[in-house]
């Protein structure tokens, strides 16, 4: 899959010289270093910026793209290594497999993680950090998160005189496509991942996206992670991009009903829709708006937050070291118990208690006070009452499909769009995707499940564009998620709903560990803090479709089992990770629901048409 339009006009030559005088010996410079001869770029840019990489010209035209340099012996490297070579004016990542050398950039186009740190399996290197993964061969992104993909070098050892092709370029040619139309409901992960796609797979027609938001897509977690970012800081592209790829984007419109026999959609300006709160500095997250006003009141204030969720505890991180105090107030005795399991929940809760976070557990808000429209007092049911001058609630994300209510897409009964495995709806030609389906998980049985994560989001936008072009796509992927609080990232990967033990290697209170969430004897997701890269490690596993026992990863299970994998018991890994892995179209995405409809500008007319 060609990921992303980037990184395709840099040809980075990096040639595995043997000198001359040991050619025959195939012995190599033992200078790690490279000498360049030109360099341009190194591809790590975080974001795709059209001026630096126009997408139509031809990447190996240009002399000054190119670099040669000697960067190591071939001999330098085993099958299954990766190493960082510099080349002077900058890095790559040299990777060789099954006796083959390849080179792609090495920085994770999504926030920069060195890749060198990551897995490498079976041609895709993943990142350690969230789990992007990339193709070896190509550079090509495969799983997300991130939108963009390696650059490819090519890499040339002189000894075999094997020079690999260049990475090909995106095909922008017209696709054979007897609809014109595509309409996506939603400028999330999911909906900018669809539109991109769909150009990349030379999709020629019309797509329009439309938002509630007032911003071009943005980074949506770092609402919660960095919550003075401005829209701009946080855009996943530059408004250039929406314009150079035709891609319409409708800001602040709200669909308000769905006929999915005459496709007409009925928008509304945002404006009109949204009554003012009851209180003053109660807030939910959702925009960098929500966000900005957050951390401006919540200086020196008191803050609680209503939920320990990823999001609740994320603010609650935040503000920790800004705000006067820092209050949680949460149903269950630990945070994330259900997520991450108990003594998890615990280390974690432990490390914002030391951060002068309180928590208020095994309760609920009762009543919100005020005073002349402002926030004043949080009351609790256990009679507690908190001083407050904002609040942030963390909890009761509903799906925002209440528009879609008449239009004949099955809807479950909490809210959600199904889906099957190519994203499709009930109605053809309808796709849905992102925070607001279930879809059939392939690493559970296919059960029908929810997973509102970025990496999901974005993989969901890309197989519905697949299939909205007919490629007849399944869904495979392995969730991954990552959260960060007070400068640990917690990484998760699997999916651990009804997880009856969990096996922890490491010490959680260090804050250094891996925790594999077990049911019956599988192991069915993983998490860590300070471990990579080993939720990678078990992603990729996972991924290659194979199965973690119990007793894999448990020195007692494995003692019960002495013809384990291993056939033995000790500490972590007891399971050799490496080996396994040797072996007219719709988007609806989850929103706070808003009122109902009326007849629309916009899409309806076809003469109406937007560019940012
Ligand atoms: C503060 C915060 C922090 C997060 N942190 C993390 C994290 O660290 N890691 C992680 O994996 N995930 C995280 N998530 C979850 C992640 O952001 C979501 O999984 C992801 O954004 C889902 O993408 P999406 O495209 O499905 O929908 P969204 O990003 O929710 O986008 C929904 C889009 O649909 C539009 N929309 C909805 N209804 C309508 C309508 N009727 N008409 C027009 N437009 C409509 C909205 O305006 C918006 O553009 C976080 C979420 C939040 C809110
Ligand atoms: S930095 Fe690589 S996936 Fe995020």
């Amino acid at each position: 899959m060609r990921g992303c339009f980037a990184a395709m006009t840099h040809v980075l030559k990096i040639e595995v010289v043997i000198p001359e005088k040991e050619r025959n010996k195939e012995e190599m410079s033992p200078n790690g270093k490279a000498s360049p001869l030109i360099y341009k770029v190194n591809g790590t840019a975080r974001h795709y910026h059209l001026e630096e990489h126009p997408i139509a010209s031809n990447p190996y035209h240009n002399p000054k793209d190119i670099v040669e340099a000697s960067v190591c012996h071939v001999k330098d490297l085993e099958n299954g290594q990766m190493r960082e070579v510099d080349l002077g004016c900058g890095k790559a990542l040299l990777i060789k497999e099954s006796g083959e050398f390849h080179a792609v950039g090495h920085k994770c186009p999504h926030y920069g993680a060195p890749l060198v740190k990551g897995v490498l399996s079976k041609g895709r290197v993943r990142c350690p950090w969230h789990g992007a993964c990339f193709n070896i061969g190509t550079g090509d992104i495969e799983d997300f998160p991130g939108l963009d993909s390696l650059p490819r070098f090519q890499v040339r050892s002189l000894s075999l005189q094997r020079t690999k092709m260049m990475a090909k370029c995106i095909s922008l040619s017209n696709y054979n496509l007897s609809s014109t139309n595509v309409l996506i409901i939603g400028a999330g992960a999911a909906g900018l991942v669809c539109a991109e796609t769909l150009r990349q797979e030379g999709f020629s027609d019309r797509i329009v996206m439309c938002t509630m938001d007032r911003h071009l897509p943005y980074d949506r977690p770092k609402l919660s992670k960095s919550m003075d970012s401005h829209p701009e800081q946080i855009a996943l592209r530059p408004k250039e991009f929406f314009c150079t790829y035709d891609i319409e984007v409708l800001t602040e419109m709200q669909v308000a009903a769905v006929d999915v026999k005459t496709s007409d959609k009925h928008l509304k300006d945002q404006e009109n829709l949204c009554k003012g709160r009851e209180i003053e500095n109660v807030f939910n997250i959702r925009t960098p708006e929500d966000a900005n006003r957050v951390v401006k009141l919540a200086t020196s204030k008191n803050v609680v937050i209503v939920g320990a969720s990823f999001l609740g505890m994320e603010v609650a991180a935040y503000l920790a070291e800004r705000a006067h105090s820092v209050s949680v107030v949460e149903l269950e005795h630990v945070p994330f118990k259900k997520f991450f399991g108990e003594r998890v929940g615990r280390a974690v809760m432990k490390m914002f208690e030391n951060n002068r976070v309180k928590f208020y557990m095994q309760t609920e808000v009762s009543e919100l006070r005020e005073q002349e429209g402002k926030l004043k007092e949080v009351v609790l049911k256990s009679g507690k009452i908190l001083r407050a001058d904002v609040c942030v609630v963390g909890v009761g994300a509903v799906p925002a499909t209440g528009f879609l209510k008449q239009s004949g897409i099955n809807i479950d009964s909490k809210g959600f769009i199904v889906v099957n495995k190519m994203m499709q709806t009930n109605i053809p030609g309808v796709f849905a995707a992102g925070d607001a389906v279930t879809f059939p998980l392939a690493l559970r049985n296919n059960k029908k499940v929810n997973v509102p994560h970025w990496q999901m989001a974005h993989m969901h936008g890309r197989i519905a564009a697949l299939n909205m072009l007919a490629h007849g796509t399944e869904i495979s992927t392995v969730p991954y998620l990552w959260t960060a609080m007070f400068g640990k990232s917690i990484r998760y990967a699997g999916h651990g709903e009804g997880f009856d033990d969990v096996v922890i290697q490491g010490d959680l209170d260090e804050l250094k560990f891996v925790a594999f969430y077990t049911k019956s004897d599988e192991v069915v997701a993983v998490a860590s803090i300070n471990y990579d890269p080993i939720v990678s490690k078990v992603a990729e596993v996972l991924a290659a479709g194979r199965t973690i026992r119990k007793r894999d990863v448990d020195a007692r299970a494995a003692a019960k089992h002495s013809h384990g994998v291993l056939g033995r018991a000790g500490p972590f890994p007891l399971i050799p990770l490496h080996t396994l892995l040797a072996s007219p179209f719709l988007f609806c995405f989850l929103h706070p629901p808003y009122a109902a409809s009326q007849l629309p500008p916009g899409l309806a007319s076809p003469t109406h048409r937007v560019c940012l």
